[in-house]
């Protein structure tokens, strides 16, 4: 049994998630699944999405709606979100998670590099926003947006200049959306997590070295895991903080 909380507003809601199959995303698609939310996914990874989708059936939860979709095909995505949304009766909450944080020099990124980088960490969360307002609009009973942005975007490290940017850009983004739709009880916040210990951090970039330096940084010398992010997700999502919006949120154990 689950040491976590239990949402009551959050059975039988619909809940799409942006990159869903893997790290943080596959922590929310697993943790919204647990809840009794109606979740639907979509992510370039189909076998690890089929992966989860297994796990999360075998575990006794609705076995979560998937398609492979990129987001940079902004028609797509939208329509992703679209056919989920009719199928599962609407949409009540739309996490913004995927991402790309591809190191680069700023000095030797071309054009086409950074406008793909802006696609993938920016654009699709604006447009899948706009998709998602669209459906909570209609249906009358708002809904709640949770955007993931980064500790990175107020600390602003080297070689990642384009996710940097984005990161920050969400942060903007957040407040506009919250300002505008608040009238219609939808709710805009945004997450920024510190190092969190996903496979795709362990493989490229968290060495023993760079986590040895990262908990001389923290107040809390422990690793933050992908489950901890969809906590605070699940809560932002639920009627829990149906007062909260154009709020950042940052769970990164005190390193900021
Ligand atoms: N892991 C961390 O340490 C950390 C720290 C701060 C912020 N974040 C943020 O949290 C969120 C989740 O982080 P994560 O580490 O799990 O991310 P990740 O990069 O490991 O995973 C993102 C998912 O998006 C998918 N994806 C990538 N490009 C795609 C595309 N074009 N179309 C569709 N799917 C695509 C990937 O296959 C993957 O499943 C991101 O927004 C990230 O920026 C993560």
């Amino acid at each position: 049994m689950s040491r976590y909380a239990i949402y009551p507003s959050l059975s039988g809601v619909p809940v799409f998630i942006t990159g869903g199959a893997t790290g943080i995303g596959a922590a929310m698609v697993e943790a919204f699944a647990g809840q009794g939310a109606i979740v639907g996914h979509i992510d370039l990874a189909e076998d690890a999405a089929a992966e989860l989708g297994e796990a999360i059936a075998e575990a006794g939860h609705a076995r979560p709606w998937f398609r492979k979709v990129d987001v940079t095909d902004v028609a797509a995505l939208k329509g992703a979100i679209a056919d989920f949304a009719a199928q599962a009766g609407g949409l009540g909450v739309l996490v913004n998670n995927v991402a790309n944080d591809t190191r680069h020099d700023p000095l030797e990124t071309s054009e086409e590099s950074w406008r793909k980088c802006m696609a993938v960490n920016l654009d699709c969360a604006f447009f899948a926003s706009q998709q998602a307002i669209e459906l909570m609009r209609v249906s009358g009973k708002g809904g709640s947006i949770v955007n993931f942005s980064s500790i990175n975007a107020v600390l602003g490290p080297a070689n990642m200049p384009g996710y940097v940017t984005a990161k920050a850009g969400l942060l903007g983004m957040t407040k506009a959306l919250a300002r505008e739709y608040g009238v219609d009880k939808i709710r805009v916040n945004t997450i920024l997590p510190g190092w969190v210990v996903t496979q795709r951090q362990l493989d490229l970039w968290l060495t023993p070295e760079a986590e040895a330096e990262w908990m001389e940084q923290v107040c809390l010398k422990e690793r933050i895991e992908p489950r901890d992010s969809a906590n605070l997700a699940l809560f932002l999502a639920a009627d829990d903080s149906r007062m909260i919006t154009n709020q950042h949120f940052v769970i990164d154990g005190g390193r900021v």
